[in-house]
């Protein structure tokens, strides 16, 4: 008889259910977070060079010279940070590599992490794999602060690091300076690693400003941050994501990636080193546009009777449909939008653990809005026909 595989607990993923039922009705698809649209043509010509130049084979583990270095830069100017390319910056299949690696790297059988739900839906999955057991603290609407209280309650003798994110995805929110700086009092205090996620770090919105985890006093030395191009430069297909970390976590994490992927897409490396060239303007006009889309989705989704608070960061909105189907749960409100009114959103309850009494009555769903004006105006006509009353 073949035996049950071990991962009896992970069906297929919202992301896929959302999108396999958004094209079965040829629905607007605001559930899975990719833009549909390109990134900047200039990436897309250099990966065509690379291409065309030979760049074809395998690139190093680690990552390419050049890119390592585009991106230690990166941190210097934007932050402050210092990263030896070569000992402390990581190229990764995505930050979705990344964090697999960072979790296998230091969370064996037998040892806990902390995280914060709602989750990034790989968090679980690496722990999993790992051995590990992922512990939650479980934001709550409409404000979804972080009580450090709650995590520092979930410390034990076993718990060996604490997941964030921040731009956080799916509520938008950006952790104030007083959460990171709580969380890093917890860190320091039960000398744990942080793996912070910061895939939107460029997709923020005034007045909140990112600050990385590792900036924090003390924390450059505990802390993984992980990044990826995916969001920044909107290639999510490439799967490029970076990890920054002290020599002693980078070695931990390379010695994983090495048995994963070993290394990625080696032409768009090099098209990603020209990405990193890109200057100010870039970064301005980029947030400049997302925060047009922002503010479109918001209004529209506001006026259909969703109740929502401004996303500070990242491309989501997580909206309360309390007012428009008080009983209905989110998979269900979900499954009724995208199957009667061709609006495809993804529910918020998976993105806590199993049984949390949180997520049990979240009447919640997250909108993306990396889309067009054209997909948010197709949008925006679906909410239209939307009322608290309909
Ligand atoms: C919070 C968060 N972390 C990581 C990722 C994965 O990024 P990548 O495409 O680089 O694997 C995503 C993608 O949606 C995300 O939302």
């Amino acid at each position: 008889m073949i035996p049950q595989h071990r991962w009896q607990t992970y069906p297929t993923s919202i992301f896929s259910i959302m999108s396999a039922e958004a094209n079965s009705v040829g629905a607007v698809n605001l559930a899975q977070g990719f833009p549909d649209f390109n990134g900047p043509e200039e990436i897309i010509q250099a990966a065509a060079e690379a291409m065309k130049k030979g760049h074809n084979q395998y690139a190093p583990a680690t990552g390419i010279k050049p890119l390592r270095d585009a991106i230690s830069r990166r941190y210097q100017k934007a932050y402050g940070l210092k990263y030896d390319s070569d000992r402390e910056v990581t190229v990764l299949t995505g930050a979705t590599e990344a964090i697999w690696c960072a979790v296998q790297a230091f969370c064996g059988p037998g040892d806990e992490a902390i995280g914060i739900a709602p989750f990034y839906d790989s968090y679980p999955a690496a722990c999993h794999a790992g051995g590990a057991t992922l512990k939650t603290v479980a934001l709550q609407p409409p404000h979804w602060k972080i009580d450090a209280d709650a995590i520092e309650r979930l410390v034990t003798k076993k718990t060996k690091m604490i997941l964030i994110n921040t731009p956080h995805n799916p509520t938008g929110r950006v952790l104030t300076r007083a959460e990171m700086e709580a969380i890093a009092d917890v860190a320091r205090k039960h000398d744990l690693i942080v793996m912070s996620d910061e895939v939107y770090e460029e997709i923020i919105f005034k007045p909140a400003t990112h600050i990385p985890m590792a900036s924090l006093p003390g924390m450059w030395d505990r802390t993984i941050t992980i990044s990826s191009t995916s969001k920044t430069f909107s290639f999510t297909g490439w799967k490029i994501g970076y990890a920054c970390a002290p020599a002693a976590l980078t070695e931990g994490l390379r010695r994983v990636h090495q048995f994963t992927v070993f290394c990625s897409a080696t032409p768009l490396q090099h098209a990603m080193v020209r990405a990193f060239e890109l200057g100010d303007d870039y970064y301005k006009q980029f947030r400049a546009d997302y925060l047009t889309r922002r503010d479109t989705l918001l209004v529209a989704i506001r006026a259909a009777g969703f109740e929502a608070q401004t996303p500070e960061g990242t491309y989501f909105i997580s909206a309360g449909y309390e007012r428009l189907a008080p009983d209905v749960n989110d998979m269900d409100f979900s499954l009724d939008l995208v199957r009667k009114k061709k609006l495809a959103t993804i529910p918020l309850s998976p993105f806590y653990l199993p049984g949390d009494s949180v997520a049990k009555d979240l009447r919640q769903v997250r909108f993306a809005f990396c889309k067009t004006p054209e997909t948010l105006e197709k949008a925006g006509a679906i909410l239209a026909g939307i009322s608290p009353s309909a």
